[in-house]
């Protein structure tokens, strides 16, 4: 048994993170998403795992994750030159994946469950596909599937206008080898892809054995700003543990869940978890609120925010409204004068949103 991660694609959703960064290495509570995808896989006993990558972000994915030491697995990267479709991902990982079944997850969801269970259903039935449903308010967002009384598949469709149930496909799936052959069968669709959804009806129509299972727990498919901060205050709220390295002085107080990595200094800040901070920051003065993740060279002076995302390198500086629901870029800057501001200056990248609410 093999497993790819699907770590390729444009990520339009997430701009302007994306545009510099690839958007799988985005981290929640501090760790890529894609890191999580890893750790799910290695912790059903599959080691040997294909990450598929593409020409603009695939140099910082390799380089971030390595060969698979770390998560105690063996990591090959496929490029895909055009990000095609989930299947046509598939498609190109077909030398990698030989004659194995496999697990195919999508490098920006994320699950609760854990996937061993589904693995064993898999091997045991000997099917050609077990796929996994949510329901959900938008399912015109997702793949769709309709299912019998009996709870067998019976048709599926990607992003349908008018949908014909609430159950969205999630964005990890289970195949036997016999999918290539419906891969090979289908066209691209109107948005000019290979769906994985169109090869898994092929699977249907030719009578093959496919199954859905509902999934229980949570569910988080990251690829826009709201998506990433819900799921960073899920994962803190179930997984930090409190670890406090670093330097803090008197006069800051902790309260709750909070994790400080080394090389990083707190004068004179309340924090309130669950937060993590990363390594080498610098925060003076500041009140960091629940559901906040720091990354590592952080500055923050004067500040004030909760529930909020802050990328390595930022720094913030002199801003005594609060910041909330926020996500702020790697190396960002900003900064209010001493005295109540006279104007706003700003240097924006493209698709950034600015609310001053
Ligand atoms: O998240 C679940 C949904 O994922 C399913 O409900 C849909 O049926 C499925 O098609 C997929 O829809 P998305 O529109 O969310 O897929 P997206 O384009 O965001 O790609 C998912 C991941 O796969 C993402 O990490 C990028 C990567 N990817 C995507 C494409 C199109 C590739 O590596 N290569 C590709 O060609």
């Amino acid at each position: 048994m093999k497993a790819i991660i699907l770590s390729g694609g444009k990520g339009t959703r997430l701009r302007p993170l994306t545009y510099t960064g690839a958007k799988q290495l985005v981290p929640v509570a501090n760790k890529p998403i894609l890191w999580y995808g890893i750790e799910a896989i290695v912790a059903t006993g599959i080691t040997d795992i294909g990450i598929i990558i593409s020409p603009e972000t695939g140099e910082e994915v390799k380089a971030k994750t390595g060969d698979g030491d770390r998560f105690g697995a063996r990591i090959t990267y496929i490029l895909q030159e055009h990000p095609a479709g989930l299947a046509h991902a598939v498609k190109i990982a077909r030398p990698f994946l030989g004659d194995s079944s496999f697990v195919m997850y999508l490098g920006d969801n994320l699950i609760q469950n854990e996937l061993g269970g589904f693995l064993d259903h898999f091997k045991e039935q000997q099917m050609d596909a077990l796929i996994m449903l949510r329901p959900v308010v938008n399912p015109s967002a997702f793949g769709v599937a309709q299912v019998d009384e009996q709870g067998r598949v019976v048709h599926l469709v990607e992003k349908p206008k008018v949908p014909p149930s609430n159950l969205a496909l999630v964005g990890i799936y289970f195949f036997a080898q016999t999918i290539h052959a419906s891969i090979d069968r289908i066209q691209p669709s109107p948005r000019g892809e290979l769906e994985i959804t169109d090869a898994i009806q092929n699977l249907i129509d030719q009578q093959k054995h496919v199954e859905a299972r509902q999934i229980e727990g949570w569910w988080l498919d990251t690829g826009k700003k709201d998506d990433l901060l819900e799921a960073n205050q899920i994962i803190l709220d179930t997984c930090l543990q409190s670890d406090l390295c670093g330097e803090l002085d008197a006069q800051t107080q902790i309260s709750g869940r909070v994790q400080i990595g080394h090389g990083s200094k707190l004068i004179n800040c309340t924090v309130r978890g669950p937060v993590t901070i990363g390594k080498d920051c610098h925060l003076e003065n500041s009140f960091i609120g629940p559901y906040s993740s720091i990354a590592d060279q952080v500055t923050l002076i004067d500040a004030d925010l909760e529930h909020s995302v802050i990328l390595q390198g930022a720094r913030i500086v002199g801003i005594h409204q609060r910041i909330v629901d926020s996500v702020i870029g790697q190396r960002a800057h900003l900064k209010t004068a001493p005295q109540r501001p006279k104007a706003l200056r700003f240097m924006i990248g493209d698709d950034c949103q600015i609310e001053l609410a």
